[in-house]
């Protein structure tokens, strides 16, 4: 009998809920019990936010976007913010506390699902002795070692299906429309959303672009005889020699910037260095939202099915990753060590030179 706790940390994506129905039904299965910390890892510092979690609970939960348990991404409990008793607002340690009563709540081990922001603070608990298998979640699809995070096919259907709707305006009224899409400093949600959805730029962090260029490509369509543009932009992507463009720092004890505005910044651009008319718009938190897709809702369950297998084995300080299609375990150590970008030879960049896409450069 084994006692094991879940977490999701930092930006919630679709397929969360999957994960820990699988970690449920799993664990339920072996006849072990299973809590969920609420909010990160609120549960660990209020007993009142550590909820039991049986099959019944988890109905249906794996066509369900969000997390039922919760998330934050200013979680970090090695840096958690708290009000003193003058009213400030300070950053506290909390990983004592959390480790007395992860002894003290009796738990095996913690199945923490999250991105490299909170799979690292997994891995600070796992070198002070807590038992942690990491589960790798995000829409950015940045996480080193695994083919694919969760979240991230489901983000891509999403800004794909709003390309798609595009066109007709864009057609219509003979315009340039700049879509800003998530992914943070890693340009996959662009990229894939973007060959797919039929843009003729894609602007992407791993590429810095020049807005001549992207001018001469609208500029081109214009001598083919087609009126509108469709530009594609990561939220992470930079001008060459510029910077990038964030809306600061957000709240005490959030880790990164808020990135956003560089869609804003180039559709203004192109109006200024062309004659077209120009729009953009900001996808944000739509990219994160609805049910998971079918290769979501699949992953994440075979994702939490092997965490709990690793959980058997005590394969522990691990994260279960898709390499070459199976189910394998990783040092959560070497899949945090830095971000996956995307890479300058990958086919999809191939594909989408081969088939007319500028990225800028
Ligand atoms: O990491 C996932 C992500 O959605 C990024 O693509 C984006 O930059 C960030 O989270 C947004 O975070 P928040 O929900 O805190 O605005």
């Amino acid at each position: 009998m084994k006692k094991v706790v879940i977490s999701t940390g930092g930006g919630d994506a679709p397929g969360l809920n999957a994960v820990i129905y699988a970690v449920v039904h799993a664990c339920y299965r072996r006849g072990w019990e299973v809590y969920g910390s609420r909010n990160g890892y609120t549960g660990f510092l209020d007993i009142d936010e550590m909820l039991r979690l049986t099959p019944q609970d988890v109905e249906e939960i794996y066509a369900i976007g969000g997390t039922i348990l919760g998330s934050t991404s200013k979680g970090n409990p090695f840096a958690k913010p708290v009000k003193n008793l003058a009213g400030e607002i300070q950053l506290v340690d909390t990983s004592p506390k959390i480790m007395q009563n992860y002894k003290r709540m009796g738990f095996d081990c913690h199945i923490a699902i999250g991105g490299d922001g909170s799979l690292e603070i997994a891995n600070r608990f796992s070198k002070l002795g807590m038992k942690v298998i990491g589960v790798p979640k995000t829409i950015d699809n940045d996480l080193m070692i695994t083919d694919r995070t969760f979240g991230f096919d489901t983000a891509v259907s999403t800004a794909t299906d709003c390309l798609d709707k595009l066109h007709s305006t864009a057609k219509s009224h003979d315009r340039v429309m700049v879509v800003e899409v998530m992914g943070r400093d890693s340009g996959w949600i662009a990229l894939y959303s973007g060959i797919s959805g039929g843009a003729d730029v894609i602007l992407i962090p791993e590429i810095p672009f020049d807005l001549e260029v992207v001018c001469e490509k609208i500029a081109d369509n214009e001598l083919r005889d087609k009126h509108y543009s469709i530009v594609v932009v990561a939220e992470g992507a930079v001008a060459k020699g510029g910077q990038v463009i964030s809306k600061g720092k957000g709240e005490l004890g959030r880790e990164e910037v808020i990135l956003g505005g560089i869609g804003e910044w180039v559709a203004s651009e192109i109006r200024h260095r062309s004659d077209k008319d120009t729009r953009s718009l900001v996808l944000g938190h739509l990219q994160r939202g609805g049910s998971p897709t079918t290769f979501d809702r699949l992953l994440a369950l075979r994702f939490g099915a092997a965490a709990v297998r690793l959980v058997e084995e005590e394969t522990f300080g691990h994260m279960v990753a898709l390499v070459s299609s199976k189910m394998t375990a990783v040092p959560i150590e070497e899949a945090i060590k830095t971000r996956k970008k995307v890479q300058l030879d990958n086919d999809k960049i191939l594909t989408a030179r081969d088939i007319g896409i500028c990225f800028g450069d």
